[in-house]
């Protein structure tokens, strides 16, 4: 369903979302010959700049270090599909003008047909004008198809999300809207329906009988640096839990889909996200980064109010209620300025009956998301030679080393791909991000504030594993770590 006389709309290009991701993936697609024929991108946004300006802008963040001429060439040919309209976002001339601008794009296409694709890479401030009034002055309808794309952060909490949501619905439809987390747009993250259900030999052991516990894990080497006043309103529960390790967990812990269409994969994941009740104080533990070693606090960025106790670390606890996942926990966790970037799901089996062995180590499946995308599962196996001696080692998939040729595509990629062919399969849809408000709402406002004294992150240094507490809370909840030193060889490929 890839559409020809399409024109996608970047609201906010000046910004960072835009110049960052967004326009990069449009280039990538481009590129690689996925954009519809003929397809021009528009940016719009209040600053003021002429289309040279907005070309060196949008094009800033594609790397050609070493000056490919055939890379260079196609990056001059992209600047050819985009012009740049500025304006306001509250006030009706504005989106006229832009209108018009649409238009003479169109009056040039052969066809009557004409789709018109909105990206808002906005802060929420403006989502709900911009979603009226593309609605109400940009909206084709002489044939072809209308969409908006639109990312978090969608709400505050249920409530505010629900107004979000509620208004931009007046103007668009459920299958016109689509919500990016662009963390369902990532090879390992869509691997994992892959992983769980065409391989008998994991769905046998995908259940309370075998698995012992699961970490979701999320780590930055960096702080807020400059991000400080956004995130400090949100915190890394709203940031990075809320969405992205949320989705992860649905599709790691939701029934086999009927089929692979959206709405089948869909209706398993928010039935999967109903079963899990709202996270209690007792199962979080909060952290917040100090200076060290040279590197500032979270307090020493001036973007961040002073005596903020917001969040840059969080570990929760979640339950699912179904006979499958019935007392499993599975803790998400999440930090900023950590000692390494790493995102992985790590599936901790349970331990074998003791006797013939003694202090054996644990299974372990760990799904490495980035950066070096692997699958690998810790096993214990015989130590080679004329004594029987059992040692952890491994069954590795790394992709880099399996798959030589491949390329890996960028999230937003994949994404505004889907968006272009209509395929909702990896956005959230509307119940979804419903439920998830539900599950962290609580202590969302618990953290806020808004239900007594606000409880106080612990403090974990700049560059460190996280809060020194962090050990013996996932010990809490049965993970044990290999009484022998394991490390997984391919770590630093
Ligand atoms: C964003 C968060 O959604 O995801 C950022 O707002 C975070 O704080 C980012 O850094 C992480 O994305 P990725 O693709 O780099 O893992």
């Amino acid at each position: 369903d890839l559409k020809d006389n399409t024109i996608i709309v970047v609201f906010g290009a000046s910004g960072d979302l835009a110049k960052k991701k967004t326009l990069p993936a449009l280039f990538g697609l481009y590129r690689q010959g996925f954009l519809p024929r003929d397809c021009k991108i528009v940016g719009y946004a209040r600053t003021k700049m002429d289309r040279e300006e907005f070309h060196k802008r949008a094009t800033s963040y594609i790397k050609n270090s070493d000056n490919n001429p055939d890379l260079a060439n196609s990056i001059e040919a992209f600047k050819e599909s985009l012009t740049y309209v500025h304006g306001g976002y509250e006030d009706d001339e504005s989106f006229e003008e832009l209108n018009k601008h649409l238009e003479e794009i169109e009056s040039h296409y052969q066809s009557k047909e004409c789709n018109r694709i909105f990206y808002l890479a906005l802060p929420p401030s403006v989502f709900i004008p911009v979603a009226k009034n593309t609605k109400l002055h940009c909206y084709v309808t002489k044939g072809g198809v209308n969409r908006i794309i639109i990312e978090k952060p969608f709400g505050k909490d249920l409530q505010s999300a629900r107004e979000l949501l509620g208004a931009v619905k007046q103007y668009w439809t459920e299958d016109e809207t689509f919500r990016i987390d662009h963390y369902l747009g990532k090879e390992m993250v869509k691997n994992l329906l892959v992983l769980r259900f065409a391989n008998i030999a994991m769905g046998a052991a995908w259940d309370k009988n075998s698995i012992s516990n699961v970490q979701i894990t999320f780590k930055e080497p960096f702080g807020t640096e400059g991000r400080g006043g956004y995130f400090d309103e949100f915190g890394i529960i709203r940031d990075v839990l809320q969405n992205h390790l949320l989705q992860v967990l649905s599709i790691l812990t939701m029934e086999r889909p009927v089929s692979f269409s959206a709405e089948d994969i869909r209706d398993e994941k928010v039935k999967v996200l109903r079963s899990i009740p709202p996270i209690e104080r007792s199962d979080t533990l909060l952290g917040q980064y100090v200076s060290a070693n040279g590197k500032p606090g979270y307090l020493d960025d001036e973007t961040v109010p002073p005596n903020s106790v917001c969040p840059t670390f969080a570990a929760t606890t979640l339950w699912i209620n179904n006979p499958r996942w019935e007392g499993v926990p599975f803790i998400l966790k999440a930090g900023k300025a950590l000692n390494e970037a790493k995102v992985e799901v790590r599936i901790q089996f349970k331990d074998v009956t003791q006797g013939i062995f003694k202090d054996i180590a644990r299974n372990e499946l760990v799904i490495r998301i980035q950066p070096s995308e692997a699958v690998y599962l810790k096993l214990n196996t015989k130590t080679p030679g004329l004594y029987t001696r059992a040692i952890p080692t491994e069954m590795d998939l790394t992709y880099k080393r399996r798959f030589t040729e491949a390329k890996i595509p960028e999230a937003y990629e994949a994404l505004i791909l889907n968006a272009l062919r209509g395929d909702h399969s990896n956005f959230v849809r509307h119940d979804e991000l419903d439920v998830a408000w539900k599950i962290f709402t609580p202590i969302l406002h618990w953290i806020d504030g808004l239900e007594g004294p606000r409880p106080r992150p612990v403090p974990y240094p700049y560059g460190s594993r996280g809060p020194k507490e962090m050990d013996a809370y996932t010990a809490k909840y049965g993970y044990k770590r290999a009484t022998e030193a394991y490390i997984w060889p391919v770590t630093n490929m």
